[in-house]
């Protein structure tokens, strides 16, 4: 009897275990769950999609932007221009803050116009954020209307170009003189002959040109068709201007060599510095004459994504 009384006993204090063992092993897996749970609030994710970000954006905001960024969004209201701007294709993350302020002010330009604007530092007049240009850049240096060259500078393998190639008195950096006379012969074949212009100006020289249209033009006009002392591609020895040797027409644009120009200057590493449609960014007037030694690989880049220097410099050079 006492035997049987034990053995009920046991199976009793068995079942109690069991119970115990299973609520525990619940309990166990409600607090993982919770756990998890509490955690995934806690990431940038789930606080995005709180703001209402769709999982694209979101996504899309993790791979572009850095932390910081991202914990100012989660703490501020929902912004679809956010994302607008990311999708861009020259979008620069450092530049996000500016191409919002530039959206608020400006509300009825595209968001492309905005980023090539911001990224080129047209959110401030032109001489006014201004810096040294990085020099080291060596023939991919930028000389705008934001970044200078010392007075002092002179490009140190500057040689003098012939008669046959240009009008007298014009220097080059000497990698370029190889390329314009393989450019120069290619055009010759098709009966263009083409010659510098001008080329390398000391900075004395620009301040004096400049000055000059100043005193005839005023300095809207003059800022219009000619850089600022320290401001002008010339002095990088990397710029000139072409004419056509064996053309009447005044007009450079108007010349077969032009036409040559625009669909061969880039196998040879040269841009046109100017164009029409970019004048708002490189803050000068059109000009069909005046091309700018990148090389080949960065000409035919920019030739092909119809991009102006300044643009690529900000994209692929500065931003990286
Ligand atoms: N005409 C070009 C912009 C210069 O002065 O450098
Ligand atoms: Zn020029």
């Amino acid at each position: 009897m006492a035997k049987k009384r034990v053995k009920l006993r046991l199976k009793k204090e068995a079942k109690i275990g069991l119970i115990v063992i299973i609520l525990l092993i619940i309990l166990i897996i409600f607090g993982i769950n919770k756990y998890k749970e509490y955690q995934y609030h806690q990431t940038n994710e789930y606080k995005l999609l709180e703001k209402n970000y769709s999982k694209d954006d979101v996504s899309l905001i993790l791979d572009k932007l850095d932390q910081d960024y991202i914990n100012k969004l989660i703490d501020s209201d929902y912004n679809d221009n956010i994302v607008k701007f990311i999708n861009e294709k020259y979008f620069i993350k450092n530049n996000l803050d500016r191409y919002l302020a530039y959206f608020n002010n400006n509300k009825n330009v595209s968001y492309t116009k905005i980023v090539s604007l911001v990224n080129t530092n047209r959110d401030s007049d032109y001489y006014e954020k201004i810096k040294e240009t990085d020099v080291s850049k060596d023939y991919l240096m930028l000389v705008n209307k934001y970044n200078y060259l010392n007075e002092d500078f002179i490009p140190n393998d500057m040689v003098n170009v012939s008669l046959s190639y240009a009008f007298s008195g014009n220097k080059i950096r000497h990698d370029l003189l190889d390329k314009f006379v393989d450019m120069a012969n290619a055009a010759k074949a098709n009966d263009i002959l083409m010659v510098i212009n001008s080329s390398y100006r000391h900075f004395d020289e620009q301040k004096k040109l400049w000055e000059s249209r100043r005193l005839s033009q005023g300095t809207d006009k003059a800022d219009q068709y000619a850089a600022r002392a320290g401001f002008s591609e010339h002095q990088s020895g990397l710029a000139i201007d072409i004419a056509q040797y064996n053309s009447s027409e005044e007009d450079f644009e108007l010349t077969p060599a032009y036409n040559w120009l625009t669909d061969n200057s880039y196998k040879y590493g040269f841009i046109l510095r100017y164009p029409k449609d970019k004048e708002d960014i490189t803050g000068f007037s059109y000009e069909s004459w005046h091309y700018r030694y990148v090389g080949v690989e960065v000409a035919t880049k920019i030739h092909n994504e119809n991009i102006s220097f300044d643009e690529y410099y900000a994209y692929y050079i500065e931003n990286n």
